[in-house]
């Protein structure tokens, strides 16, 4: 226990010496060097800054700031400068603060804090302004733009210090534009460009420009939306009924284009159509209302716009009302029904040869099983008697003769 306080004491004046040296050394600094202290101060244009210096021990000795041209704005309380942007806040041998109201890029720059001492010391604090971007703007939108057109698209933003970035979005997938900057006094003029050819699938694209900058809190964005003219596509939608004679048929041009192309015109086999009674025209649709086998033939739809032409055919097979039916539309027969057919019949031909082949080989096997069988008994069929006979069968020619000579 004893011991414990002990240690405590010990510590205690420990920690009390080293403050006092602390405490006389700040003393004997601020006696002999007596130091202004400043700060970095930023400001968005239009707002406004305090600039403050400071001196910790000071023994009436004046302070003065001045800005960047070296004109002097506050010496102590009184000032120096005529500018009613600029005000005091505060005045005393440790402190002096002024205020810089609506700061305008101008006024960027590095301000200098004044002890007058002998010698002066002198600190120097920068104040930054941030320049604001102007809201973007997107220029090179020719409206429409033609397909197969190259257009660039230019968004450019004034203003701004630091530059600003310019981000493109395309239907809100960013995409890279080429980026340019210049300098126009303190701040900057930042442009992105994007190129491209336009076709039918940029029709309706909204190109989205953003600008990021430190002075908004916010993007600034601006969007346009492309519209391109195109030539038009036409397709003469399949009927899902199959043309039998007596019924009623309906053909439908559909057609993409930009401007929507109109009207639709109709013909029969490069001529007018032919019958206009049971053939009515109504918008894109062709209606007739009792099919016939004179109908027979090709249809064509065409349409066009300013920027051209396009024609869509389709061909009618009229089938009479007691055929069984087709199963498929002619239309379509070209692409698929003599496949099937050469498939089958080469298949069927295969398999028949295979067939044929197999019973052949069959029989062929079937009756050399049999000759072998008798073949041991073969030299007897020529031989006058059962001696020759063996010998025959032995198949030795030489052996027969000495036996011959042996019998005799
Ligand atoms: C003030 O800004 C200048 C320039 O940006 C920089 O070099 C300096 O270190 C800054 N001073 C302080 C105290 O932040
Ligand atoms: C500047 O100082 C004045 C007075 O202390 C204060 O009211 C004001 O908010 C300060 N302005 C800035 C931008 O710090
Ligand atoms: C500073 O000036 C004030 C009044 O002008 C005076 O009362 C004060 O004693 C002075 N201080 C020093 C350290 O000279
Ligand atoms: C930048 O300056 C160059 C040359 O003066 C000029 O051609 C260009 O258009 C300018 N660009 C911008 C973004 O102002
Ligand atoms: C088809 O047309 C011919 C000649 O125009 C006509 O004689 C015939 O009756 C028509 N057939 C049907 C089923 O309408
Ligand atoms: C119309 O086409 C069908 C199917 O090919 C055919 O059977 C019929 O004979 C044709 N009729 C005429 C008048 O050509």
């Amino acid at each position: 226990m004893i011991f414990k306080q002990h240690f405590v004491f010990i510590l205690y004046s420990l920690c009390a010496s080293v403050f006092k040296v602390a405490g006389t050394k700040s003393k004997a600094k601020g006696g002999q060097g007596q130091f202004p202290i400043t700060q970095n101060v930023t400001v968005v244009e239009g707002g406004s800054a305090n600039m403050t210096c400071r001196v910790d021990y000071n023994d009436n000795t004046s302070l003065q700031w001045s800005n960047p041209a070296q004109q002097t704005l506050f010496f102590g309380d009184k000032k120096a400068l005529r500018d009613n942007r600029i005000e005091l806040i505060r005045a005393s041998s440790q402190e002096l603060t002024i205020k810089i109201g609506d700061v305008s890029l101008s006024d960027d720059g590095l301000y200098t804090c004044s002890l007058f001492t002998m010698p002066v010391k002198t600190t120097k604090a920068f104040l930054t302004v941030l320049g604001v971007p102007s809201r973007p703007e997107i220029t090179g939108f020719t409206k429409p733009a033609l397909e197969g057109d190259t257009i660039t698209l230019t968004c450019s933003t004034l203003g701004s210090k630091p530059a600003a970035n310019i981000r493109w979005f395309r239907n809100d997938k960013e995409v890279q534009g080429s980026k340019e900057l210049n300098a126009t006094g303190k701040s900057f003029t930042v442009r992105s460009s994007l190129q491209f050819q336009v076709d039918k699938g940029e029709d309706g694209v909204a190109y989205t420009c953003s600008v990021e900058h430190v002075s908004l809190s916010n993007l600034y964005t601006t969007t346009e939306v492309l519209e391109v003219h195109y030539a038009p596509l036409l397709e003469i939608s399949k009927p899902k009924i199959d043309p039998l004679e007596g019924q009623y048929f309906k053909l439908e041009c559909v057609s993409i284009g930009n401007p929507i192309p109109e009207p639709v015109l109709w013909s029969k086999d490069g001529g007018e159509l032919p019958d206009i009674e049971r053939m009515i025209v109504e918008g894109r649709e062709l209606t007739i209302t009792t099919l016939n086998k004179t109908d027979n033939g090709t249809y064509r739809c065409e349409a066009s716009n300013h920027l051209g032409t396009s024609t869509a055919e389709y061909k009618l097979f009229v089938y009479a009302k007691d055929f069984p039916g087709p199963t498929t539309d002619p239309n379509a027969l070209g692409q698929h029904g003599p496949d099937h057919a050469l498939i089958g019949g080469v298949v069927a031909v295969v398999v028949f040869i295979t067939l044929c082949l197999i019973i052949v080989l069959g029989r062929y096997l079937a009756r050399h099983k049999g000759t072998y069988l008798t073949h041991e008994a073969k030299g007897a069929e020529d031989a006058p008697d059962a001696d020759t006979a063996i010998i025959n069968a032995e198949g030795n020619h030489v052996h027969a003769e000495e036996k011959k000579e042996y019998f005799i």
